[in-house]
């Protein structure tokens, strides 16, 4: 049993007592340190590397602060990222917007905002934007996603030669793509930059990198060969993954950095491509492990023979087990020796039977007041949280050294009623 635990050196207990629960705490020292643990290996003596934070994984005005203070650039999705990070101060031509499904309205903000990057994803939108910056009398810089046909999410990846997916553009489709650019860039208003692709998420095989990048170097080849079209800059995406519990063994960044680059420069040498800007898109393997959930513990009961704790919070902070049957581990903070670990489910206090945090957790007796402290809540949780139930969403709290800040307030039930309209 814990008596407490500490983020960044604060206690947990006192991040409770001070912002109550259900709680995301951040340590920032930590995410400062992945994002330079990136930008340091991330390196190459043949051409320049980006690293952009994939902001989808946990974005507020804060964390965009803090990716632009460390130099990174960031990746956003729609229109709210878009605007949650220009508001922070974040300089525009460091922005990547993707998407597969732009609305007007989004890419107008993009290009008037002065977006460095815009990632189409099909070829009606290579002539939207064409049209689009045109009409604004601009140039859009505009990558584009191809679906390289490799689809990786754990330790296996496989290879499909027709790719179902509803990002990005057939490798097989060349003809038509080089033909689309080629009228985009007619207009004077259309820069074509580079090819991005994006094979999955939470990744332990070097593999299927080095898969990606020899797939990806063969159609660029072939673009720059048979289409005349230099391809200045190749985005790898994604996808590196983080450490959950005791199944999980993410590659260490400083080595996944290291494949990605080592195959890169073999493969610009092979194919003489030419290339000078390689870009990475982390987004959980920064903000993963550095987020925290603290709940206090209410009820529990014991049913046909399972044991449950429920908790403060539940599916609306964290959807992730529910969605993908993802694994968490946790810790209990009693003041009491609560005895021998034995297994039981963390459940939330959401109306859905499927509102599990945690399905076997070997923890010892938590019971009422006690608070539970989940690892590995901050990528993709906060970022997908709800208000079912209409339950508020909590704090975020960034704690750095033995400071801790809100970043994020609490919801209150008048946030969450604060749409309807009555009238
Ligand atoms: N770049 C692109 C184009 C992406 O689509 C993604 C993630 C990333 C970068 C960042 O991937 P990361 O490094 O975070 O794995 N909600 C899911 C994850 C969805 C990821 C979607 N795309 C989850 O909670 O596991």
């Amino acid at each position: 049993m814990k008596k407490d635990l500490t983020i960044s050196g604060v206690s947990v207990r006192e991040l409770a007592r001070e912002y109550s629960t259900p709680l995301y705490v951040y340590d920032e020292g930590m995410m400062a340190s992945r994002m330079d643990e990136f930008t340091s290996n991330f390196r190459s003596d043949k051409f320049n590397t980006h690293v952009a934070y994939a902001s989808k994984a946990f974005l507020c005005k804060a964390m965009a602060r803090l990716v632009n203070k460390k130099g990174l650039c960031i990746d956003v999705v729609s229109g709210g990222e878009l605007y949650t990070v220009l508001s922070a101060g974040f300089p525009a031509e460091k922005i990547y917007f993707h998407g597969n499904n732009k609305a007007p309205y989004e890419l107008e903000y993009a290009l008037k905002s002065g977006v460095g990057t815009i990632v189409a994803d099909n070829m009606d939108e290579i002539r939207d934007i064409a049209a689009m910056a045109e009409g604004l009398d601009t140039v859009a810089n505009v990558m584009l996603r191809m679906n390289p046909g490799i689809s990786a999410h754990t330790h296996e990846y496989i290879m499909t030669s027709a790719p179902d997916s509803k990002f990005g553009m057939a490798l097989c489709d060349i003809a038509e793509i080089a033909e689309a650019i080629k009228e985009a860039e007619k207009t004077g208003h259309f820069k074509f930059k580079g090819i991005h692709s994006h094979i999955g998420s939470q990744i332990f095989a070097k593999d299927a990198y080095i898969a990606q990048i020899q797939t990806m170097s063969n159609f660029i080849h072939d673009l720059e060969s048979e289409y005349s079209l230099p391809v200045k800059e190749i985005s790898l995406g994604g996808g590196f993954a983080a450490y959950y519990t005791q199944k999980d063994e993410p590659i260490p960044v400083d080595e996944v950095c290291r494949t990605i680059i080592a195959e890169c420069e073999k493969q610009k040498d092979a194919f003489a491509l030419s290339f000078d800007t390689l870009s990475i898109e982390p987004g959980r393997s920064i903000a993963g492990e550095a987020g925290y959930t603290v709940y206090t513990v209410g009820y529990g009961k014991v049913s046909a023979g399972k044991k449950y704790v429920f908790v403060d919070g539940g599916m609306g902070d964290n959807i992730r087990p529910a969605l993908y049957g993802a694994e968490y581990r946790c810790d209990v903070i009693s003041e009491d020796d609560n005895g021998e670990a034995s297994v039981c489910t963390v459940a939330g206090k959401c109306c859905e039977s499927g509102d599990v945090i945690i399905n076997a957790a070997e923890i010892p007796n938590a019971k009422k007041g006690d608070l539970i402290l989940v690892y590995t809540t901050g990528a993709y949780g906060y970022s997908m949280s709800s208000n079912y139930n209409r339950l508020p969403r909590p704090a975020v709290v960034f704690v750095n050294g033995a400071e801790s800040r809100v970043v994020v307030k609490r919801e209150t039930w008048e946030d969450v009623a604060s749409h309807d309209v009555t009238e």
